[in-house]
């Protein structure tokens, strides 16, 4: 059995786990649950968009043999207590700008894990630290579950599909692509024959700098597996963006191959089918 665990407001980066999951065979499971353990108290918890009428419409063509959508208190009834700490790989980057956030995702995904009791689990690169700290938990705490990160799916001009672009104002949605933009030229640069980190970062940052409605939290490149930053850049390796655009934080990541790799293998080369360490 599968399990595409969500948040809901259902997207075609959201759909197109399920897609994978179908074609991969097996019945299909999806979860709908705004987590509150992921949201730090100044966060958008209360107005994170939430229509389970229409996610359930969306999902309707992959024909789910189940839709998972508990409430607050079935997931945390009173006395809950226990919590799954990442540690190391969850503390930098987003762990940072959003103390509690990988350990609130964690736990979720270990409690959805075992009430579903899947045999495989998927995940967006979209969300490049979520997946490494999903993945290590898996491995360190022998859980089970295989774990397939999937492509990132975006708009045509690049921006990553959220489900918080939906707070962009036009101005702001008109700038947001510019993450992407700074992506896309590192990995132009390191394949035209450049490696060193500092290169990539500097002109990343020169692109992100170009547009004033940007504000930059963090850019970095790092290897995959515990997101150390590296100096000399090779294939596998992954550049990291957040940004705030208007009021609305935005994150993105590519990793970095050679022009004729596809999606998959890019992948692959950052998070491999074997266990991540
Ligand atoms: P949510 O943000 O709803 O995302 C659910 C899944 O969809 C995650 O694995 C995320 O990486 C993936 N996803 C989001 N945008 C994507 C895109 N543009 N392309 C491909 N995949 C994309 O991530 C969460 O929820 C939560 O933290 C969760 C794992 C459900 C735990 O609460």
């Amino acid at each position: 059995m599968a399990l595409v665990p969500t948040m809901g407001a259902l997207h075609e980066g959201h759909l197109s786990l399920a897609r994978r999951a179908r074609t991969e065979g097996g019945a299909l499971v999806v979860s709908i649950f705004v987590n509150p353990a992921q949201f730090g108290p100044s966060e958008d918890f209360a107005r994170y968009p939430r229509n389970l009428e229409r996610d359930l419409e969306r999902l309707g063509p992959f024909a789910p043999e189940a839709v998972f959508a508990p409430s607050a208190l079935d997931v945390y009834p009173s006395g809950f207590s226990t919590q799954v700490d990442p540690g190391e790989i969850g503390m930098g980057f987003e762990g940072a700008s959003r103390p509690g956030h990988f350990r609130g995702v964690a736990t979720v995904v270990l409690k959805l894990f075992n009430l579903v009791r899947p045999s495989v689990a998927y995940f967006g690169q979209k969300d490049f630290q979520q997946c490494g700290v999903i993945r290590c938990m898996v491995a360190d705490l022998n859980v089970p579950v295989r774990v397939v990160v999937c492509p990132t799916v975006r708009d045509p001009d690049g921006l990553a599909l959220s489900s918080r672009n939906s707070y962009l104002a036009p101005e702001d949605r008109h700038a947001a692509p510019v993450l992407y933009q700074s992506l896309r030229l590192a990995q132009e640069i390191f394949q035209a024959g450049e490696i060193r980190a500092s290169a990539l970062l500097d002109a990343m940052q020169s692109v992100l700098a170009g547009e004033p409605r940007i504000s930059v939290d963090y850019t970095a490149i790092v290897e995959p597996a515990a997101l150390k930053p590296v100096a000399e850049v090779e294939t596998g390796h992954v550049a990291l963006v957040a940004a705030r655009v208007g009021a609305t934080r935005l994150i993105d990541n590519l990793i970095f191959g050679p022009r004729c790799a596809t999606e998959a293998e890019l992948i692959d080369s950052a998070f491999p089918q074997s266990a991540p360490r």
